[in-house]
């Protein structure tokens, strides 16, 4: 097993070798592992293509090192506990024995539907532990899984598919969410009449018995295809560059991109990283509450715990069903040890008052992990005080979809915590704050723009198709860094604290969207002239989206706004719609045509006293005009 830190002096001594000797260090993380051919080199960079391998002609196959190498020690140990949305229906256990008989007979009967080494197989799909069997079937077999949130609208899911070049979905008939039971399977069948050329086979889970409608030439049950095969696969034979997945994100301009992480550092880092971050100890019940979907979900909830043997839960409901008590009575009824979930539920909960907390005994929790947006000080009072009792550390950590793997942290037990702040790297990560030129500010006590001047293990590769964004986005703006897109502080003691996204990104309860992305979607509806959307402080979200609408004919009624969020979903989603929609006769712009997000920005967040200079502006008059009809 990867180094598990215990105290500050093995945390400094730990950090040093990993900047002192880089590789040497990940060497060593590296070969607790089990490869089939050991690797020859460890590492090989350079950012400005960017080309960055780890563990050089390393074969592996990291279900291997997930699975078969646990069976031993712990075969008959839970691997994943599956709670229900229902809290009266049944828990589901599998031991890493029956995981890995369940991952093999599902890898045999994808095998059986043509996929194979190099395939993408997207998953579209509730938090139901075949969603899990499947990405690590995925990832027996060599074939690339690209897991597409449930949330997604057939639009957002047909483009994701059409981008990857997908040969097969795979789905359930229905997701239990609260009180919902909401269509999935006929969400993929709009999907595949916009578009899916690329797909052939459309497997869909059984989750609920309930009514589908069915295509004999694409769709297969997944019942069907893994029965009476074998509980053996033999793990297929990967490189440590070979792709193991693709996980769609958005960015600033244009269409989500696919980021794509590959086998052996994605394996390492995330094992290492979780070990590490949450203190995991042999018995202990870890709970990571997010999606499957995003990041989170695939580093924290399958990989990095499954790497390092863990019991890990997956919860297949929402925190307010059915009642905002569901994920404390969660913790008390398995006894969680390790719980990490997003600042916008823990706001949420927050919200519904001390006494749902109250009523459960908390007591098993040992450490508290909080992710995906900056946590604001009462939610990290809140969460430190009713959730923790005082004596669970809380780490709050940030990463992102590129870096695989959470990069600073709060080790619980080890490095001290500070209310908002994330703090130190872990080992291996070596973080810097520029400013615009790029000038690395190596003093405490300043702010900057979050780079990372190294590669780690678990960094993007590339984005899926199109190697030239990667390179544009991640690697130019400043010459041999990776640029993360946040802007961050430095105390007095040079902990970090990420602020938040400088650029077109906004971060709305811990989903990343473009604003690009949701203007595109709106400019959808044909009365639609032109539209800027902002993020804005929200008490929940974190942030909400602001969108500036121009109309055709002036409209600007609640059935058109009505319209408008119909489009946003239709596009994107739900969790795309704009919170608010104000009608303007124009937009701020530049001289060149640009709009004046900054403008905008500051208006939404109720700063619009605060403009500075406007004169250089084409239209400086429309400025007041928006802030008089401003909606906060
Ligand atoms: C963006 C990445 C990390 C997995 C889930 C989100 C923001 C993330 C924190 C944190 C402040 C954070 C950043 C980052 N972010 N964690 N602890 N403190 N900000 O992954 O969707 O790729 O989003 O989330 O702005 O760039 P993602």
């Amino acid at each position: 097993m990867t180094t598990q830190i215990t105290s500050l002096s093995q945390y400094k001594e730990e950090y040093k070798k990993s900047v002192d000797n880089p590789e040497a260090f990940w060497k060593e993380q590296a070969e607790t592992f089990t490869w089939t051919k050991p690797f020859d080199k460890t590492l090989e960079w350079n950012f400005d293509e960017p080309d960055v391998k780890w563990f050089l002609n390393g074969k592996m196959n990291i279900t291997v090192n997930c699975l078969d190498r646990h069976i031993e020690k712990r075969g008959d140990q839970t691997a994943i506990l599956w709670e229900p949305n229902d809290p009266k229906a049944e828990v589901q256990e599998y031991t890493y024995k029956e995981l890995l008989a369940a991952v093999n007979r599902c890898a045999n009967g994808l095998k059986s539907k043509g996929i194979k080494k190099g395939d993408r197989v997207i998953f579209y799909m509730p938090m139901v532990p075949e969603l899990a069997i499947g990405l690590l079937a995925c990832a027996r077999i060599g074939a690339i899984h690209s897991v597409v949130f449930a949330g997604f609208s057939a639009q957002a899911l047909a483009d994701r598919v059409d981008d990857a070049q997908a040969k097969m979905i795979v789905c359930s008939d229905y997701n239990n969410r609260g009180n919902k039971n909401i269509p999935v399977k006929s969400v993929v069948d709009q999907a595949m009449d916009i578009g899916c050329n690329s797909i052939e086979t459309v497997l869909v889970h059984n989750n609920t018995d309930g009514d589908v409608e069915w295509s004999d030439d694409a769709d297969v049950w997944w019942h069907e295809i893994i029965a009476g095969q074998s509980d053996i696969c033999e793990p297929e034979i990967m490189d440590s560059e070979d792709m193991l997945f693709i996980l769609y994100t958005s960015g600033s301009t244009g269409k989500p991109k696919g980021v794509v992480h590959t086998c052996g550092g994605y394996m390492v880092y995330t094992c290492y990283s979780f070990r590490n971050v949450f203190q995991y100890k042999d018995g202990d019940i870890y709970w990571c509450t997010a999606d499957i979907g995003w990041i989170t979900g695939h580093s924290y909830i399958v990989y990095g715990p499954l790497l390092a043997g863990a019991t890990t839960m997956m919860f297949e409901g929402v925190p307010t069903f059915p009642d905002a008590g569901r994920f404390w009575e969660i913790c008390e009824k398995h006894k969680v040890n390790q719980f990490y979930t997003a600042p916008t539920a823990i706001r949420a909960l927050m919200a519904k008052g001390d006494h749902w907390p109250a009523k459960y005994d908390l007591s098993s929790i040992k450490m508290l992990g909080s992710v995906g947006e900056p946590i604001n000080e009462e939610a990290w009072e809140w969460y430190d005080k009713h959730i923790g009792k005082g004596n669970a550390p809380i780490a709050d950590t940030w990463w992102q979809t590129e870096t695989g793997g959470i990069m600073i942290t709060p080790i619980p037990g080890v490095t001290d915590t500070k209310p908002t702040y994330a703090s130190y790297p872990l080992p291996g990560i070596q973080p810097v704050l520029v400013d615009t030129e790029g000038n690395i500010k190596e003093e405490n006590n300043v702010e900057g723009l979050l780079c990372i001047k190294f590669p780690w293990p678990s960094i993007i590769r590339t984005t899926y198709g199109d190697h030239e964004r990667c390179k544009n986005v991640y690697f130019s703006a400043f010459k041999g860094m990776y640029f993360t897109g946040d802007g961050a502080r430095k105390d007095e003691a040079g902990r970090i604290r990420v602020i938040g996204r400088v650029d077109d990104v906004i971060n709305v309860s811990g989903h990343r969207m473009g604003t690009a992305e949701v203007e595109n979607a709106i400019n959808e509806h044909p009365n639609v002239i032109e539209s800027a959307v902002v993020g804005y402080p929200h008490d929940i979200k974190g942030q909400g989206i602001y969108a500036y609408v121009i109309s055709q004919n002036q409209q600007t009624d609640d059935t058109f706004r009505k319209e408008i969020l119909d489009v946003v979903k239709r596009e994107i989603g739900p969790i795309a719609k704009p919170d608010m929609i104000q009608f303007v006769n124009g937009l701020p712009k530049t001289r060149s045509g640009k709009i004046m997000r900054r403008i905008l920005r500051k208006i939404a967040s109720k700063d619009g006293d605060n403009l500075g200079d406007i004169s250089t502006l084409l239209n400086p008059e429309i400025v007041a005009d928006v802030k008089d009809g401003a909606l906060v």
